[in-house]
């Protein structure tokens, strides 16, 4: 109960089950992985190498790391019943729309027949979400139909090749690669969530993730660093800033990139990707974006007492880079697909149907009346 003895809504608070997986609590140090920091792995290790260990619960050997990628790395390929299927989509639409589709028509293609090819699709899902994203944007956009069995032998590598269709800059690969592993994972987040309560029917794994990709394409959710962007390219100096964020803060606007429905005091992703954006911002010829972000950022600590969440640093970063804005929430597709893939796998392994109930506040006693006399 909160406080004026309001029951919370939104499940807030509120223990929906066990998990091994991730724990995500105050302060610094407060997002881990199977027990290690979520800034100790960005700073240490790669995304394939949290992928296996938010998947398997260990971390791998040098062996197993090698053999891991190299998986991933042959699973990149398009089917050509789903490339046309990707041909077929229009320029105009959100590009979670085309993974939410993608997903689901591989799902035809390749059905997930029983568990024991849990891992093989988790590890096909990973390797083919980018190609299904870039394949797409790059037809649509372009009219240039993409190989996208490129050399890379990363994810992170893999995303961005495949996207602009050339090799990439290392200092891009570098940050691309930390921004998946700030984005793998973070325990009952909303569409975790919602992939677990599909896992729980015991249907197959496609339709958990179409499900996770619907709940995380919201601006509450996934959709933050898209909107943010949008907030912040409005202000073309640190002083219009300044100007514009109080009156939307006087509007009583949400602004988005801030605040969390867990965290309280900091996002502990936020000042391993600020670190980012700040190091690719001296690398571009208008670092405006930065700047102003860092003014946002003031501004909500001392009006709102607000921090910057993951979510916010990435859209200054994510533009450095030059990719277009539409695709930044599909990119945290590319990652949480392992944390839905870890929790999908922890759910069936000990499965009961989740199924909660409702309070009810409707009409008490309704009283019917014939149709032709209401
Ligand atoms: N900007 C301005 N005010 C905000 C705010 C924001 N980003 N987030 C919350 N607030 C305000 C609310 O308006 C509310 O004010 P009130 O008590 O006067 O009504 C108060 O802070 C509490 O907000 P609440 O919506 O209860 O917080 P929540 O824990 O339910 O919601 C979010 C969390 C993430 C949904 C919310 O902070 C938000 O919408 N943020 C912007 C979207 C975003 O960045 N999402 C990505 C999350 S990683």
């Amino acid at each position: 109960m909160t406080q004026n003895n309001k029951k919370p809504t939104g499940l807030r608070g509120m223990s929906a089950g066990t998990s091994s997986i991730c724990t995500v609590g105050a302060g610094s140090s407060s997002l881990k992985y199977r027990g290690f920091d979520v800034e100790l792995l960005a700073e240490k290790a790669t995304f394939e190498e949290v992928a296996f260990l938010v998947l398997y619960g260990k971390l791998p050997n040098l062996s197993q790391l090698k053999e891991y990628k190299n998986t991933l790395q042959q699973l990149r390929s398009l089917p050509t019943k789903l490339k046309t299927v990707l041909e077929s989509i229009d320029k105009d639409t959100h590009p979670m729309d085309v993974l939410r589709t993608g997903v689901s028509y591989l799902g035809n293609l390749e059905p997930e027949s029983s568990i024991a090819e849990q891992q093989d699709k988790t590890n096909r899902l990973l390797a083919i979400m980018p190609s299904i994203l870039n394949y797409w944007y790059n037809f649509a956009t372009f009219g240039k139909k993409i190989n996208t069995d490129n050399n890379e032998d990363s994810i992170a590598g893999h995303f961005l090749s495949s996207l602009f269709d050339k090799p990439v800059d290392d200092l891009h690969k570098k940050v691309m690669d930390a921004s998946l592993i700030l984005y793998a994972e973070h325990e009952f987040n909303a569409s975790t969530f919602a992939a677990r309560v599909c896992a729980s029917t015991l249907s197959d794994i496609y339709s958990c993730i179409t499900t996770a990709i619907g709940t995380l394409r919201g601006p509450l959710h996934g959709g933050a660093n898209e909107a943010a962007y949008k907030l912040l390219k409005q202000f073309k100096s640190v002083d219009e800033a300044k100007t514009e964020l109080l009156k939307m803060l006087s509007n009583k606007q949400i602004i988005m990139g801030f605040g969390h429905a867990v965290y309280k005091e900091l996002d502990p992703r936020t000042a391993v990707i600020k670190q980012f954006s700040k190091q690719l911002s001296d690398t571009v010829a208008d670092p405006t974006l930065y700047d102003v972000s860092c003014e946002v950022e003031r501004i909500m600590k001392e009006e709102k007492g607000m921090f910057a969440n993951a979510d916010f640093y990435h859209a200054s970063a994510y533009n450095f880079m030059e990719i277009p804005t539409e695709l930044f929430t599909p990119i945290f597709v590319c990652s949480r697909l392992v944390g839905w893939c870890a929790h999908i796998m922890e759910q069936r392994e000990n499965n009961r149907l989740i199924r909660p109930t409702a309070e009810y506040n409707g009409v008490e006693k309704a009283v019917w009346v014939d149709l032709q006399n209401r």
